[in-house]
């Protein structure tokens, strides 16, 4: 997904920016460039297809000189990825340049409008339009930000805009909608960005830009207007991130790190949330009586990616333990199919970033139809925490990696307690049952050390006789058939290997024609009340020649007689169990793709935040 930087400040910003644009990289991207105004008001682009490196090695030697700048990570929407549709875009003259996150929907017929009044395009994107609308504006409205603010209210679509114009030096003009941006504020200089990571090293005070809102920034002040151009005081937010978390701390990868912090990432999503004494759960920011809640007759969960597998999770739980109905869909089946929704209804939306366009669009569809909004999220600040009725912070911590390993499992943490917070209030889950659950909880972060520190190279040493497999399937019952999708999605995302995650029951209505000795099967055949009836499935494929890795709970002897390979996970009761069973698929997932030297933390055609449709 795109990204946007941009610095005004006392410093040379060609090296700030570069060093803002790789804190973006894990957003995904396919080319990258910037622009910077020198001291005589000229803009001079350096834009090309490619990694970041490809940019450094363009702008070496070249002694661009400037402390006003804009920069941007491409992931190409309109037009292929190519030196001429990277970022920054121009106007006809060079005089104004911009970087956008975002779609511009009617950009064709602003083109050809534009065209016709003689402008002359450079490049295939939707974004350039903007840079030549702008110029027309100009012409008549001198005021930099009043022509930015009238160029952008003829746009349909998503935009976070950076924007820097020859006749206005030491000032960037900022705007958004639907599309992330922050302002970093600091003594050396201030900042725009998509996302935190990009200014921590320079400062830790952000102001969120929302919808609508516009910034006229220069190197000592930052000034914000609502959309009728009245100016507003925007709260500053404080970042606790220390920058060296979103370092990759010694591990080769961020998927790996990552996947190491699970740990203390689940620990701090329980933190402070359970009350041991009557095996209550309470929220800091979510709170709902007994009473409102009474109202709620239907839930809706909707996400995407991996996202959704955690609603998938999410559904045993809240329908065992509310007994209430809830559905799960796709966000992106959901926002357009209508779904039967009234003030009775309570809607949670999942999402690492806060930011994905479908679950955002299907979680104001819910809102426009009365429903209660929730959201689970790991990003403080964004767009979902701010339009949502309710929110449950997952506490991750940054998540670079493009394959989501961390923000997963926190994400069922936040669901396990959300199930035990709703079933006490409603009165559904009687307290012994909130105690197994919350007690169980507490005990998962140290199993998930457990299995790291004695599975990981036995997970590792597995990969070695399966990485050149070309298809995989993934097999599991009840609350572990969701992480069948998950190991699945894993390793395709990660190692472009074909795999499809199936629940064991349906093996027999047709995945079973495609076993034999070339296919590996993961089958997540833990501890529970459907242990036996995994056992007959894994026999089944056995008698096929197909080839089993199993994911057994410890000191089962007979998984090991069937499979070919077993990882073993700690005992844990059933319902808690997908929790530990994400380590093992994770891993897998990541030694695969090692093997297969293949580009992990950024993979092939993917983006980490995928903000538009
Ligand atoms: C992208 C990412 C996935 C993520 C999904 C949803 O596809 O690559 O890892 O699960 O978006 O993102 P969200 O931020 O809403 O959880």
């Amino acid at each position: 997904m795109c990204g946007i930087a941009g610095y005004v400040g006392k410093k040379q910003a060609a090296a700030i920016l570069i060093d803002s644009l790789k804190r973006l990289e894990y957003r995904g991207y396919d080319s990258a460039g910037i622009a910077i105004a020198g001291d005589n008001g000229k803009i001079t682009r350096k834009r090309c297809k490619g990694k970041i490196s490809n940019l450094e090695k363009l702008i070496r030697g070249k002694n661009l000189k400037g402390t006003t700048a804009v920069g941007h990570t491409r992931w190409a929407t309109h037009g292929c990825p190519s030196d001429e549709n990277a970022h920054p875009h121009a106007d006809c003259s060079g005089r104004t340049v911009i970087v956008h996150n975002g779609i511009i929907e009617n950009h064709a017929s602003l083109r050809s409008a534009l065209s016709a009044a003689g402008h002359k395009f450079n490049s295939e994107t939707d974004t350039e339009v903007i840079a030549h609308l702008l110029e027309d504006v100009l012409k008549s409205e001198k005021d930099f930000l009043k022509a930015v603010t009238s160029a952008a209210s003829k746009l349909e679509g998503s935009y976070a805009l950076g924007i820097i114009n020859s006749d206005n030096p030491g000032e960037l003009i900022a705007v958004r909608k639907d599309s992330p941006l922050v302002i970093g504020l600091s003594a050396d200089g201030n900042f725009i960005a998509s996302d935190v990571p990009a200014v921590l090293p320079y400062t830790k005070e952000v102001i969120y830009l929302e919808d609508g809102q516009s910034a006229r920034i220069k190197k000592d002040s930052v000034e914000v207007f609502d959309s009728s151009l009245k100016k507003i005081k925007k709260k500053i937010s404080k970042i606790t991130w220390d920058p060296v978390t979103a370092e990759k701390q010694g591990y080769r990868h961020f998927m790996l790190k990552e996947i190491h912090e699970q740990q203390r990432a689940v620990q701090e999503t329980l933190l402070g949330r359970i009350n041991r004494g009557d095996s209550s759960v309470s929220f800091e920011d979510f709170n709902l009586t007994a009473k409102d809640f009474k109202k709620y007759k239907k839930i809706f969960m909707t996400a995407c990616g991996t996202a959704y597998h955690a609603c998938l999770v999410g559904k045993f739980l809240l329908e065992d333990g509310l007994k209430i109905p809830c559905e799960v869909d796709i966000a992106s089946e959901f926002r357009y199919r209508n779904p039967p929704i009234d003030d009775t209804t309570l809607v949670i939306t999942v999402s690492q970033s806060g930011e994905t366009a479908d679950t955002l669009a299907a979680m104001r569809e819910a809102a426009s139809k009365g429903a209660y909004t929730l959201t689970i999220c790991n990003v403080l600040g964004s767009t979902m925490t701010r339009e949502a009725d309710g929110v449950i912070y997952t506490h991750a911590g940054p998540e670079i990696g493009v394959a989501s390993t961390k923000a997963f499992t926190c994400q069922l943490a936040a669901l396990y307690l959300l199930t035990v917070y709703f079933g006490r209030l409603r009165g559904s889950m009687p307290v012994k049952q909130a105690r197994e659950m919350t007690e169980g909880l507490l005990k998962l972060p140290l199993k998930i050390k457990k299995f790291l520190d004695e599975q990981e190279q036995a997970t590792e040493k597995i990969s070695h006789n399966y990485f050149k497999k070309n298809d995989f399937l993934y097999i599991g019952r009840h609350v572990n058939y969701p992480l069948a999708l998950e190991g699945a999605l894993k390793l395709k995302e990660t190692s472009y290997i074909h795999a499809e995650g199936y629940p064991s029951g349906e093996m027999k209505h047709g995945p079973i024609a495609l076993v034999d000795e070339e296919m590996p099967i993961v089958a997540i055949v833990n501890k529970s009340f459907v242990y036996e009836k995994m056992l007959s499935n894994i026999q089944e494929i056995k008698a096929r020649g197909g080839k089993i890795i199993a994911i057994a709970t410890e000191g089962d002897t007979e998984t090991a007689k069937i499979a070919d390979d077993v990882i073993y996970i700690p005992e844990v009761p059933e319902i808690l169990s997908p929790i530990l069973t994400s380590i093992p698929v994770q891993l897998l997932a990541y030694y695969i793709s090692l093997l297969r030297g293949c580009d992990i933390d950024q993979p092939r055609n993917l983006a980490k935040s995928v903000t538009v449709e």
